[in-house]
C-alpha cells in the first residue's frame, strides 16, 4: 500500500522530477542526501517511470506508467475533494478500506480487488486492467439525498465516457455494462460517511454481460486518462449537486438514460415490479406505469423486458 497527501515531500519531489530538476537542487530544497534521492528515483523506476538523466542537468521523467499513486495524486490534488490517496496493488475491496479508514475526502484505488463488492451482495469481478476506486465525500450532504448522490455519480461517469445510464446507476455501452457504482454509508448515524465506489472496465476481461473500453475502442487505453476524465466530471457534478442543482441533474440524467420509455422489471426485496419506466421523480425514484397504476421505486435490480414472438418475455440486464 502507498499513501500520499498533497504536502507529502515525496509528492512535491515527484512534481519537480516531472518538470526536470538537478539532484543538487532537490538535495538543497528538501534537505535530502544524494543517496536518498537516488533511492527515490530507483523506486519510481520500479513503478515504471523512465528518466532522462544527463550529467550536470539532473533528472526528468520522460515516460510514466499507466497508473501509479503519483499519477492519481496529481489528478486528485488539483481538486479540494481529496486530501489523501491510498493506492493498493491488491486489496479486498476499496469500499471496505474506505470504511475502515473512516475519514472523508480520501481516495482509495486498487490495481485489482480480491473481494470487489457489487450491489445486493454480488461480487464485482476485479481483474487487472480495470479501474477500481472509492471516494469518501465531505460531510455536507443529508443522508436522505443518498439516491441523488448515486444517480449524480452515474451521470458523471456516463458523461465522461460518452455512455448511457441504466437505472439506478449502471453505466452502459452497446447494451452491456461498462461500469458499476456502489454508494454506501458507514460510521455513526450522527456522523455518517458516504462512500462512492466506482468500478470501470477499461483493459480488463469482463464477465458475461459486461463490456470494456478496450473492446469498444479496439485498443488498450491509459487508465490514468480514463480516471482523469471521470474524476473531473465527478467533481463538476458533485459540486452542482451541493449547489442545489438537482433539478438540472435530474433532467440530464433522463436525457442520458436508456431506461425511460422501456418496459422493465424491477426486483427488490424478493418482490417484482413491472411496468413502463416513465420518469425519474424529484427524489430520484423511478416511476413505473402499468395499466392505471403508478409505482415509485427507490432501489432494485432493473431488467429490460424484450418481448419476442411466442416466447415468455426475456429479461436482459
Ligand atoms: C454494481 O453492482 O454494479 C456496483 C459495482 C461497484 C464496484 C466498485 S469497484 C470499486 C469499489 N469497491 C468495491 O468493492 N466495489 C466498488
Amino acid at each position: 500500500m502507498y499513501r500520499l497527501t498533497a504536502n507529502d515531500r515525496r509528492f512535491r519531489i515527484f512534481l519537480e522530477l516531472k518538470r526536470g530538476i538537478s539532484g543538487e537542487e532537490i538535495a538543497r530544497k528538501y534537505g535530502l542526501s544524494r543517496t536518498a534521492i537516488w533511492k527515490f528515483v530507483r523506486r519510481l523506476e520500479e513503478m515504471g517511470y523512465v528518466f532522462e538523466s544527463r550529467r550536470g542537468v539532473g533528472y526528468r521523467i520522460v515516460h510514466s506508467p499507466d497508473l501509479s499513486v503519483f499519477e492519481i495524486a496529481s489528478v486528485c490534488f488539483k481538486s479540494d475533494l481529496v486530501e489523501e490517496v491510498f493506492y493498493y496493488e491488491e486489496v479486498d475491496s476499496t469500499n471496505q478500506r474506505a470504511r475502515e479508514v473512516g475519514k472523508p475526502k480520501r481516495l482509495f484505488i486498487a490495481e485489482r480487488q480480491t473481494r470487489g463488492r457489487g450491489r445486493y451482495g454480488r461480487v464485482w469481478v476485479s481483474d487487472p486492467g480495470g479501474l477500481y476506486f472509492s471516494i469518501t465525500l465531505p460531510r455536507e450532504i443529508p443522508l436522505e439525498d443518498l439516491p441523488k448522490i448515486t444517480l449524480t455519480s452515474g451521470l458523471a461517469v456516463a458523461r465522461a465516457l460518452n455512455a448511457r445510464l441504466k437505472w439506478p446507476n449502471d453505466v452502459m455501452m452497446m447494451g452491456r455494462k461498462l461500469c458499476g457504482i456502489l454508494c454506501e454509508i458507514s460510521g455513526e448515524i450522527e456522523n455518517p460517511l458516504v462512500i462512492v465506489g466506482i468500478g470501470i472496465n477499461v483493459n480488463n476481461k469482463t464477465p458475461e454481460g459486461g463490456i470494456s473500453l478496450r473492446e469498444v475502442e479496439g485498443k488498450e487505453l491509459r487508465r490514468i486518462d480514463v480516471f482523469r476524465s471521470v474524476f473531473e466530471s465527478f467533481e463538476v457534478y458533485y459540486k452542482r449537486l451541493i449547489k442545489r442543482e438537482w433539478e438540472e441533474i435530474r433532467k440530464e440524467w433522463i436525457e442520458n438514460s436508456d431506461t425511460i420509455g422501456k418496459r422493465v422489471v424491477v426486483r427488490v426485496a424478493g418482490k417484482e415490479y413491472r411496468g413502463i419506466a416513465v420518469d425519474l421523480d424529484e427524489d430520484g425514484g423511478l416511476i413505473l406505469k402499468e395499466d392505471e397504476k403508478t409505482i415509485r421505486i427507490f432501489s432494485g435490480g432493473c431488467f429490460y423486458v424484450t418481448p419476442s414472438a411466442g416466447l415468455k418475455p426475456r429479461l436482459s440486464q
